[in-house]
């Protein structure tokens, strides 16, 4: 059976990944950030997933004004890097899994969430950044990425709770997935930003720390908050962090929090990081080192 393991929070602001893509990440206004992210990498190099749900957001990239589906899966074979102005990446396409994806949207449709079935679309920032983050720089990425797109963008976006529930219909949909595969989930975007108007480069570190607490003392706590509060406590690009709380939900009750950094700032943004197991993964790794 599949079986999501862990999830993994983390910023996705593109001025890190042009950081990369430009040989600068030894420079002294990067240095502490990818210092930080080294753990994360050296995590995700050992635990090895099969495959990646990668929840994010496209920033008009993919999808234009004309049409915006709230919830979007990725179901096709492979998702080519989008050219956000300074030409696409350089990093590798995107393979996809479109047998587990389709199994995700019957099973998630059931559950009564309207998915929206993608079967080609282009990839950002908003999943090429986390990748590169978490993976480096390899010649090709290692393993099959599911990407799942929520709209943040054109309001209303989803509620956090709303989120929340969608997660735990991803952990039964993975479940129910007859193929013994590790799936790692991320959670993309926030922390606390405003990339544009009179409150241009807000950041509330209170509340991201407060944020990043939540997520194992008491995310349903945090499923209360409302999308104004995001907004007016954390700036107007701050309900990206509705995302986190997806993968929050698909790890199940109680979580162990193994890893967490928050670097101010990189751009406009609090850049946040968090790797979480479940119970279940936590305890496995426990006894694997144990003996
Ligand atoms: C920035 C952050 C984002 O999440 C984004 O999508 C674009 C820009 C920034 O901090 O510059
Ligand atoms: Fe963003």
């Amino acid at each position: 059976m599949a079986k999501i393991i862990a999830g993994v929070g983390t910023s996705h602001t593109p001025a890190i990944g042009a950081a990369v893509d430009n040989g600068k990440t030894a420079e002294p206004y990067w240095a502490p950030l990818f210092k930080g992210y080294e753990p994360a990498k050296k995590w995700m190099a050992e635990v090895k997933p099969d495959v990646v749900i990668m929840v994010y957001n496209d920033h008009v990239n993919a999808f234009d004004f004309k049409i915006i589906p709230t919830f979007a899966i990725g179901c096709g074979d492979e998702f080519p890097i989008a050219d956000e102005g300074w030409g696409a990446r350089p990093v590798p396409v995107v393979k996809g899994y479109p047998e587990l994806a389709s199994h995700l949207v019957q099973s998630l449709v059931l559950d009564e969430f309207d998915m929206t079935i993608v079967n080609e679309m282009l990839v950002d920032h908003g999943l090429t950044v986390p990748m590169t983050l978490l993976f480096g720089q390899p010649a090709a990425w290692p393993c099959r990425v599911i990407p799942l797109a929520v709209n943040v963008i054109q309001y209303p976006a989803p509620t956090g709770n709303r989120c929340y529930n969608l997660g735990k219909a991803i952990k039964k949909a993975v479940e129910s997935w007859d193929e013994d595969l590790k799936v790692v989930i991320f959670g993309t975007g926030g922390m606390s930003h405003q990339i544009q108007g009179k409150r241009a480069g807000l950041i509330n570190t209170p509340f991201d720390t407060r944020f990043l607490d939540g997520l194992t003392k008491d995310p349903e706590a945090l499923t209360k908050i409302q999308p104004i509060e995001y907004l007016r406590e954390a700036g107007n690009e701050a309900i990206e962090l509705v995302m986190w709380l997806i993968m929050r939900g698909a790890l199940g009750e109680a979580a162990e929090e193994v890893y967490r950094f928050y670097h101010v700032p990189a751009s406009s943004t609090g850049v946040g990081s968090i790797i979480i197991e479940t119970k279940e993964f936590h305890a496995q790794r426990a006894r694997k080192s144990a003996a």
